[in-house]
């Protein structure tokens, strides 16, 4: 590391890539000077590029690209620290080559995730996007036998793709539904489900949650071929990075019945454009990367990225260090 003599050096700068909620800016102030990108948007990229080579500690959204050509030209830079669970935003390896530390926030997002993943996939299986549309739209008509039927979540199997510490939380709600869970990971995890190849899962899967991060062996994970060798029937959750799945080959599968339905909290572009084909598939439903939007996980996710880069300023142990060990 850059900088591991301690110190209360309070001319150093971080630079805020956007505001966060709660007090996360106060702290750092007490140890740092800080500098908060002022807009309610992602930092320009320009900005962010300007601002760096001042810089001790970076603490940065999801949305922002640090990278190699951006590390470059910030000498001083000591930490890198991101308000989210996933470091695809951060060239990990540069930074080890510049002796940046990174830090992120696992755990304190965890239940909050799960919850949304389960909302969603609850949500496309009962085709609640549709219900919602009819009644504001007027076009709840007389009740239907045969109206609205959708695809049942108790009882019927579930794949998860990735068991990290979100998958597991997955995995304890699926018990309350009576599901029979398979998953596939690089090694066995002590989890109520049996592990099983990717073509098993696929095949046999009633419901395919996809909760691995985004690197390079996991870009395009789920392609044409992965979601051909789905059920017609099936539905597929996406609750880790929009390019985990191939976007054209997916229209093309909800398109043509390869599987039933989608439920994405995550694109490929993100955000991704109104008219987008994907966007106006009614067995598509897709909402703005909100996994950890509850007021009390950002909070702590806040809380935990400011410890972080304190931690580092300050030459201490970060409390939650990125590591690189992939599910
Ligand atoms: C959200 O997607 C995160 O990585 O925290
Ligand atoms: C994220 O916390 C994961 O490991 O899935």
């Amino acid at each position: 590391m850059r900088g591991t003599c301690k110190n209360r050096d309070v001319s150093s700068t971080v630079v805020v890539t956007r505001k966060p909620p709660g007090t996360a800016i106060e702290r750092i102030r007490e140890v740092a000077t800080v500098w908060v990108w002022p807009f309610d948007r992602p930092i320009d990229d320009e900005e962010l590029h300007r601002r760096a080579p001042g810089a001790r500690g970076i603490y940065c959204m999801l949305t922002d690209r640090i990278d190699r050509a951006l590390l470059r030209t910030a000498p001083h830079l000591e930490v890198v620290s991101t308000m989210a669970v996933g470091v695809d935003n951060i060239d990990i390896e540069a930074c080890e080559e510049f002796g940046v530390a990174v830090g992120h926030t696992p755990d304190v997002l965890t239940e909050s995730t799960a919850d949304l993943a389960w909302a969603i996939l609850m949500a496309a299986s009962r085709r609640l996007p549709e219900g919602i549309e009819a009644v504001r739209s007027g076009g709840w008509g007389e009740w239907d036998p045969e109206g609205l039927l959708g695809l049942d979540v108790s009882g019927t199997v579930l794949g998860v793709i990735g068991m990290g510490r979100i998958g597991r939380a997955v995995v304890e709600r699926a018990q309350g539904f009576d599901m029979r869970v398979q998953y596939v990971s690089r090694r066995p995890i002590d989890v109520p489900a049996t592990r099983v190849i990717m073509k098993e899962l696929l095949a046999t899967s009633d419901h395919v949650l996809v909760a691995v991060p985004l690197t390079a062996d996991t870009r395009g994970l789920i392609g044409r071929a992965e979601l051909s060798a789905m059920q017609p029937t099936a539905n597929l959750v996406n609750i880790s990075r929009g390019p985990v799945v191939d976007t054209d080959a997916l229209v093309d599968a909800l398109t043509s019945g390869t599987i039933r339905c989608a439920a994405l909290d995550v694109t490929d572009p993100e955000p991704i454009p109104a008219d987008h084909p994907l966007v106006s598939l009614a067995n598509c439903l897709i909402v703005p990367h909100i996994g950890s939007a509850t007021l009390r996980a950002r909070t702590a996710m806040a809380d935990l990225a400011a410890d972080n880069l304190i931690a580092a300023l300050l030459g201490d142990p970060m409390p939650a260090p990125y590591r690189a060990d992939p599910p």
